[in-house]
């Protein structure tokens, strides 16, 4: 099919224009996968850092399937929402799972369809791997593509269906990976939320939001909720403190550090000060004391979220 102009301008673009990504090198799905679960709640530069811990250690999905929970969350410490992880490591054990048990026989699924049976695969991360991976005709959304298609359109609020509709539309279907990756690049570098790039655009001939870009799309108004929480911190004598790993509920789940409940009776214990913490939805305080433990455990051999490394180093049980 003949590209439009505007298709012709993006991908023009892309090809010079694009950030020299690690797996951007790599045709095969299993990197492609982990970059994309990455990103989609850690920003590039640090995406890129975790994805090459994770790649060297788990080269293969059937390496990872052979891991244990634990390590991968070790390895996912400090990039947040420990679920990707967790999910992730049940990804690999049903990828290398055989077929007469529900399994995949060790070879990750090739359509966006079967992908997003895969825990922790939604529709974005399908379509992502199948259309860089595997070629699949098939459109991205993500919070990238809905802005570009808001400001390309003058839309204030457009629904899913119709930044769906509009993605489809617009889809080159003869390299559709390289169309996604354009779209999203385009977002992430030049249409960005704050100060977009409208005088270099490839596409700001066709947009109806340029030089208004920041009408497009109205701000969402969503305020971060704030958790009070409190902890102790019991350490022995050696030091250690004492932790424990989360159960399976919440977004700290899996992960290790002091026991957070909504209130402590501080009888008898040593007030140590608050630690603050943001998360995308959540503005989170933690009040801490320290006591007295019998055994604590090496901090460096649990996973440990970014919370917990600040709450254990105002107790001065652990350094950078
Ligand atoms: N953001 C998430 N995935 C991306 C990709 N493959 N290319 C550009 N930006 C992205």
């Amino acid at each position: 099919m003949p590209r439009s102009m505007e298709q012709e301008s993006l991908l023009a673009w892309f090809t010079q224009h694009q950030r020299d990504l690690p797996w951007r090198r790599l045709d095969d799905a299993w990197p492609i996968l982990l970059s994309e679960i990455l990103l989609q709640q850690t920003q590039v530069s640090r995406g890129v850092i975790f994805w090459q811990r994770l790649f060297e250690r788990y080269p293969t999905v059937q390496s990872m399937a052979e891991s244990t929970e634990e390590e991968v969350l070790f390895l996912w410490q400090g990039a947040g929402y420990y679920s990707r992880a967790r999910r992730l490591f049940q990804l690999s054990k049903v990828v290398c799972a055989p077929s007469s048990a529900g399994g995949f026989d060790g070879d990750l699924p090739t359509s966006a369809e079967q992908l997003q049976t895969l825990p922790g695969v939604g529709p974005y991360t399908a379509a992502a791997v199948a259309s860089i991976a595997h070629g699949e005709a098939i459109a991205c959304v993500d919070g990238n593509v809905i802005r570009v298609m808001a400001r390309q359109n003058g839309i204030k609020e457009p629904t899913g269906r119709e930044v769906q509709r509009w993605a489809d539309e617009v889809l080159w279907s003869d390299d559709p990976g390289n169309w996604n990756q354009a779209v999203m690049e385009l977002g992430a570098t030049i249409c960005t939320p704050k100060s977009p790039r409208c005088d270099v655009c490839p596409v700001k001939q066709t947009c109806l939001g340029v030089e208004h870009a920041d009408l497009y799309p109205a701000p969402k108004k969503r305020k971060k909720k704030r958790v009070d929480l409190q902890c102790v911190i019991y350490i022995d004598s050696k030091g250690r403190p004492e932790l424990e790993m989360r159960d399976a509920s919440g977004i700290l789940a899996g992960m290790w550090g002091p026991k957070l409940v909504e209130h402590v009776n501080a009888e008898g214990l040593g007030y140590l000060g608050e630690v603050h913490h943001v998360l995308s939805h959540r503005d989170m305080h933690v009040k801490v004391w320290c006591g007295v433990a019998e055994k604590g455990v090496d901090p460096a051999t649990v996973p440990l979220s970014s919370l917990d490394v600040k709450l254990l180093k105002l107790a001065g049980v652990m350094r950078d």
